[in-house]
């Protein structure tokens, strides 16, 4: 042994014996980043809900501060996540898309978070963290073959993966799919696209003369029509064995999943993750698959709360929220784990469930998921608890943006930010810390898909916070706020109404959009042209990339179809010991 190395050796074994680095002293903070899926902002207790039930959630808010205006970077889950994980606004990483499928449709598809973006957890993975995703991911999987797993979380900075590569939906659950193939119109615009192809053709080879005997000709027509049907059928018909897996780091364990169980599941990986990683500094990503539909709840939850299943799904949601603070505390992390809790966009007004309304709730403000401009679409609750850093019981009402978590967690965990990329998140420990009064975001962009809908500003003199809309979606039917017949509002096209001048709001004064401001009104001409001039320089930021979610990358793709057996035979259960109900 060299001296140098016999004397780090000896200074390393000293140091470890008079003062073990455990968790309780290290200077790193632990990282709990909650995230649900499709929770309305007035959908908890904290946030003005007086009757769902949310004790966990508002108690967290309760030891910490609350953001009451805090704005996803887009009203859609892929890409809302991808700006989340990235602390850029989702088109950098061309993980948005303004047309069919704004997130990423199936699990083969093979668009997802690029390899070369650099997530918070690859940051601190590279500082000494352990760091885990448990829930859903909705990032893509494979590029080019079955397995390269290029988009998959391992490959984006995390050690443990444990939960859906995809995301919950309706078909995951058997009762649903029996209900909804019993009337799926789809199939019947399928056959009508097959019966075209085919009149078409013939046709074609009927009236032109190309010297191709019109038997083969047709054969061939109907096969390409059948590969045609099946290539959408396929994925339709058999999309819970192909979509709703569940997977433990690189294996999938579960094809399909059973949906029963998977409550019971992530809450004991959650607990085994906290107590395995208690010793050194962690970063977990709790990604719920609550409160998606198809809002399966554990017994002890059904029929409990005063909102049918939706409801139900909710107090669930916090049941398990209370369960992980207790595992921080109880393992003696609470005073150097920030917790963090917040929904991926606004609730999901149009969703109903075998033909009840089953969407969530965004309190006064108007709109909700798939639309960017207005709020309901947006605002998010957000809370942060750090015991002994931040003063409980506190509002922060400053605009605050989910791609903020990314320079947060990267400052605290000893990281630094990527030097090739624009970030577009602000660290929030200043105003944590009450070092500043506001936050550093002046400007605010408001994209559905890649249409910028929406500017916010945030008149740093006056303090008001203004919002313009280019865009709106145009609701259906007349009068109703919301896309009724469609599911989801669309970003463009003859779905949208374009304003010329800009429909202007005075959010502090008017949160929930109702009060357009005039344009004789005496700000108008000024804060239109400061924020147009501030879209003109954003814009300049904007680089092309390759598109994930278009329409090649983001459709079913039969050689990267996750399987768990000998493709097309994928089936497979490799959770089937007991699970510890820790309902
Ligand atoms: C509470 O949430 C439920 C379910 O989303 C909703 O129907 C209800 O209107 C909300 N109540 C309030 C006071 O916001
Ligand atoms: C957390 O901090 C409080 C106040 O400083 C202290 O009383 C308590 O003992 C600490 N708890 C742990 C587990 O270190
Ligand atoms: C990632 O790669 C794509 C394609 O090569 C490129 O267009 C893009 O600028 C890269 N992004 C980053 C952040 O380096």
């Amino acid at each position: 042994m060299e001296l140098t190395s016999m004397w780090r050796f000896i200074t390393v074994t000293l140091c470890s014996i008079t003062f073990p680095v455990t968790n309780t002293i290290h200077s790193k903070p632990n990282f709990v980043l909650i995230m649900a899926d499709d929770l309305g902002i007035g959908d908890i207790g904290c946030f003005g809900n007086d009757t769902i039930r949310t004790p966990n959630i508002d108690k967290l808010a309760k030891e910490g501060v609350k953001l009451t205006q805090h704005i996803a970077a887009a009203p859609i889950c892929t890409p809302s996540r991808a700006a989340f994980l990235t602390g850029r606004y989702p088109m950098r990483s061309g993980m948005d898309f303004s047309g069919a499928g704004r997130a990423l449709m199936c699990l083969s598809a093979s668009g997802g978070l690029p390899p070369n973006e650099t997530t918070f957890a690859k940051i601190l993975q590279a500082n000494g963290y352990s760091t885990g995703i448990i829930g859903k991911w909705h990032q893509g999987l494979n590029c080019e073959t079955r397995g390269d797993h290029c988009h998959h979380p391992l490959s984006h900075g995390f050690n443990y993966f444990y939960g859906m590569p995809f995301t919950l939906f309706r078909e995951c659950q058997t009762e649903f799919r029996k209900t909804f193939y019993a009337h799926s119109p789809s199939h019947l615009s399928l056959y009508s696209q097959v019966l075209a192809i085919t009149a078409v053709t013939l046709i074609t080879v009927k009236y032109t003369n190309l010297g191709i005997r019109p038997l083969k000709l047709m054969i061939c027509c109907v096969l390409f029509s059948l590969l045609y049907f099946l290539s959408w059928y396929i994925p339709l018909g058999f999309t819970h064995y192909w979509n709703c897996i569940v997977m433990r780091n690189h294996e999938i364990v579960q094809q399909p999943m059973n949906i029963q169980r998977t409550t019971h599941e992530i809450l004991q990986e959650l607990h085994q993750f906290i107590e395995r990683n208690k010793n050194i500094p962690f970063l977990l990503f709790v990604s719920f698959l609550h409160v998606h539909t198809p809002l399966v709840s554990t017994k002890r939850f059904i029929g409990n709360s005063r909102h049918g299943i939706y409801g139900d799904n909710v107090e669930e949601m916090d049941f398990m929220v209370g369960s992980i603070v207790d595992a921080i505390d109880n393992t003696g992390l609470k005073n150097n784990t920030l917790i963090y809790f917040t929904s991926d966009h606004g609730g999901h007004l149009e969703v109903t469930y075998v033909n009840t309304q089953v969407g969530g709730w965004n309190g006064i403000y108007k709109g909700g998921k798939g639309m960017a401009g207005w709020e309901g679409g947006i605002r998010v609750p957000g809370i942060i608890r750090w015991t002994n850093v931040v003063r409980p019981d506190t509002i922060i009402d400053e605009p605050t943006s989910l791609m903020d978590i990314y320079p947060t967690v990267v400052q605290l965990g000893g990281g630094e930010l990527p030097n090739d990329k624009i970030i577009d998140g602000r660290s929030l420990v200043p105003l944590l810390k009450n070092q500043a009064t506001h936050s550093e975001h002046e400007f605010l962009f408001h994209y559905c898909g890649r249409n910028l809908h929406a500017v916010r500003w945030h008149q740093k003199d006056s303090g008001t916070i203004w919002k313009a809309h280019y865009m709106t979606p145009i609701f259906h039917p007349e009068g109703a706020v919301g896309c009724y017949d469609t599911i989801l509002c669309k970003c463009e096209g003859e779905h949208v109404m374009l304003h010329n001048p800009p429909l202007l709001f005075n959010l502090s004064e008017d949160p929930s959009e109702s009060k357009q401001l005039q344009p004789l009104d005496t700000h108008f001409e000024a804060v239109i042209s400061k924020i147009d001039l501030a879209v003109a320089e954003h814009q300049k930021t904007i680089s092309t990339v390759p598109q994930q979610l278009s329409l090649s990358n983001n459709r079913w793709k039969p050689w990267l179809q996750p399987c768990c057996g000998t493709f097309p035979f994928c089936w497979c259960n490799k959770d089937n010991t007991n699970v510890t109900s820790l309902i």
